[in-house]
């Protein structure tokens, strides 16, 4: 697929059929990750890339416990557009089902090297940046291999949960869990927030 069409198609899903990557695919799609920019030329990154429906429910229990909220909160959201809450009435329930049911959970790790929670300046972010990086090529390999992803951010205790229950070394952060797999046959695309290219480029100055 050529590298535009892949960026055009690329999109979330969170409804996955059981249908297993073959692993000699999910080679090339982190690969393509590994490729990414990195800061300090470090590259520092890691994948635990989790099959077992087992260790995979066992990795999500700490999700299982806070995530799936009363989609009906989701109305008293005065800020939220339309298209914003028609995402989150699909995504807050699937928290758990997308990661468990393509049943490829791939679970990156940098190392933060600083404190990222108290940085100095944009820069002390550079390793949390440098791995978004990573993260995007895998969706744009994964889009051109006619897959498709779903990511979610680690909140609260699960960070720390994950990190203990699959034995990740001190010092290496996850920043999202990210299922790879084929989208189910009725699996919902969610219309893309609409914006104005016109609008929001500023030749010269803004
Ligand atoms: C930084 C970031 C955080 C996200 N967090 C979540 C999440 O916790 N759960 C989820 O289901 N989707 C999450 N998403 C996916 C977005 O909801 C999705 O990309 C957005 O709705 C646009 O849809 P699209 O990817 O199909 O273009 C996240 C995406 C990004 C880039």
């Amino acid at each position: 697929m050529e590298l535009y069409e892949a960026i055009r198609k690329r999109r979330t899903i969170r409804d996955f059929s059981m249908k297993r990557v073959p692993e000699e695919v999910l080679t090339r799609i982190l690969e393509a990750g590994m490729k990414a920019p990195s800061h300090d030329h470090a590259r520092d990154w890691h994948f635990v890339v989790l099959h077992d429906p087992e260790h995979i429910a066992d990795v999500l229990r700490h999700v299982g416990h806070g995530a799936e909220v009363q989609t009906d909160i989701i109305d008293h959201w005065d800020t939220a557009t339309k298209c914003q809450k028609a995402m989150y009435y699909d995504a807050l329930p699937k928290q758990v089902k997308m990661l468990s049911r393509s049943r490829c959970l791939v679970l990156p790790f940098f190392r933060a090297g600083t404190d990222l929670m108290s940085p100095r300046d944009i820069s002390s972010l550079n390793s949390f940046a440098s791995i978004w990086c990573l993260i995007e090529n895998i969706l744009l390999a994964a889009t051109a291999e006619g897959l498709h992803c779903a990511l979610r951010i680690p909140i609260q205790g699960e960070e720390e949960y994950v990190r203990k229950t699959i034995h990740a070394p001190e010092g290496y952060r996850l920043p999202c869990y990210l299922a790879v797999g084929y989208a189910a046959p009725d699996a919902k695309i969610i219309q893309q927030q609409e914006i104005s290219f016109k609008e929001h480029v500023h030749w010269e100055n803004w």
